[in-house]
């Protein structure tokens, strides 16, 4: 018996598949500080666990395939924030913003067509997009350059008859880049030039930092037709482990096609939607206080990288991850050698080296990528590892 080749095409998540050291760490004892995956520390609102204490029915049923029209309506409340009015037949509410990207892909990619999107990118989206049958076409982009993706130039190289759809992470994961409206317009022009789907994965929209604006593809009203938007409560509320997100868009053969997928699969679940409205609810201020924390998480940890001989990384402008070149030519083996060999005062670090977010042979080897999702002490301590596992390991 044999697998089929979209599965044999995919690799291991980066971010996941080195925890085996981690644990076996932890069962020695070490503390390991987790800089390796996006799962913050901040406390997700009191609001999610009081909406789910406060059910009162007697049965857990199921919820409709498109999600429960409490948290429906209170997306469509949350977007208007953004001038962007939706109603509930454009919201589909799914198992976070993984299963919306799933769908998604499955929807508008034929085996053999092609999906660009700007690398180093979260590197799921290798797996969702092979499920799917298609293929990724990378746009390179370097830290020298501020991971910019939005010329015209670099994006219409990539363009083949078999291209189907932009992907925009904005803000970035991993790069932190962070598009103006202007940038997001130039993509529209070039989509609608070559009657392309633009997938704009916002699930980081608010974390833009400096003077840079929370910005939306929603807003940009003569894409609606070709826009899909994808979001999610993990990281926005802290609420990974809801495991709710949604598929928001205005092209009705889309979502009607997207229904097909969901009724499949027939719902999620209903008390984490019940939660997640209440936090799709919550006012201006929180998103104030969230960013304000991750934008000083994110100078302390660069102001800490910085102190590290030989790294070179660009601070980023949104989300919550930083990419940094290190002074080594195999990132894999020196993240091996932090969690087997190496320690301080019996703690460790963990990060996710980069190659897996490059669907280029060669790129990333000597690059890894942090989230700065822990407070500022256990970064500054996290980062601090790093720079002393690196004198341990470079002058072994
Ligand atoms: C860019 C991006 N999109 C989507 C997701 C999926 O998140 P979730 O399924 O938890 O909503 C992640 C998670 O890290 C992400 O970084």
């Amino acid at each position: 018996m044999e697998l089929s080749n979209r599965v044999n095409a995919m690799g291991h998540s980066p971010i996941r598949r080195f925890n085996k050291y981690a644990i076996e760490a932890e069962a020695n004892g070490k503390k390991v500080y987790h800089l390796n995956i996006g799962q913050p520390d901040v406390e997700t609102p009191a609001c999610f666990m009081e909406a789910v204490k406060d059910f009162d029915k007697k049965v857990v049923a199921y919820s409709e395939s498109g999600g429960e029209t409490v948290l429906q309506d209170a997306i469509c409340r949350y977007f208007e924030r953004y001038d962007i009015h939706y109603d509930r037949s454009e919201i589909l509410v799914t198992n976070g913003g993984s299963e919306a990207l799933n769908m998604v892909f499955t929807a508008v990619i034929n085996p053999g067509e092609e999906a660009i999107i700007a690398e180093p990118f979260y590197t799921n989206y290798h797996t969702f997009i092979t499920a799917a049958g298609g293929r990724v076409v990378p746009v390179t982009t370097k830290a020298e350059d501020g991971y910019d993706f939005a010329k015209r130039d670099l994006i219409e190289a990539a363009i083949t008859p078999n291209t189907k759809c932009i992907c925009c992470i904005n803000p970035g994961n991993p790069t932190g880049r962070v598009l103006t409206i202007d940038d997001m317009k130039l993509i529209g022009e070039i989509a609608k030039e070559h009657d392309l789907w633009i997938i704009a994965d916002e699930v980081y929209r608010e974390f833009a930092y400096d003077d840079r604006k929370a910005v939306s593809f929603g807003m940009l009203d003569d894409l609606a037709d070709r826009v899909i938007i994808v979001d999610s409560v993990s990281k926005r509320f802290s609420a990974c482990g809801a495991r709710v997100g949604c598929v928001a868009s205005k092209n009705k053969e889309l979502m009607d096609g997207l229904m097909k997928i969901a009724q499949g699969r027939l719902c999620c679940p209903t008390l984490d939607q019940i939660g997640a409205a209440a936090l799709y609810n919550l006012d201006e201020a929180y998103y104030d206080e969230v960013k304000a924390e991750y934008e000083s998480r994110r100078d302390v940890s660069y102001e800490e990288l910085m102190k590290i001989p030989g790294v070179v990384c660009q601070k980023p402008g949104g989300a919550f991850y930083m990419m940094a070149k290190l002074p080594v030519d195999d990132v894999e083996k020196f993240l091996i050698f932090l969690l087997t060999e190496f320690e301080d005062n019996g703690e460790t670090v963990m990060f996710a080296p980069a190659e897996g977010f490059y669907a280029t042979e060669g790129l990333g080897n000597d690059e890894m990528r942090i989230a700065y999702v822990l407070n500022k002490d256990a970064m500054r301590r996290g980062v601090e590892l790093i720079r002393l596992g690196l004198e341990a390991y470079n002058s072994k």
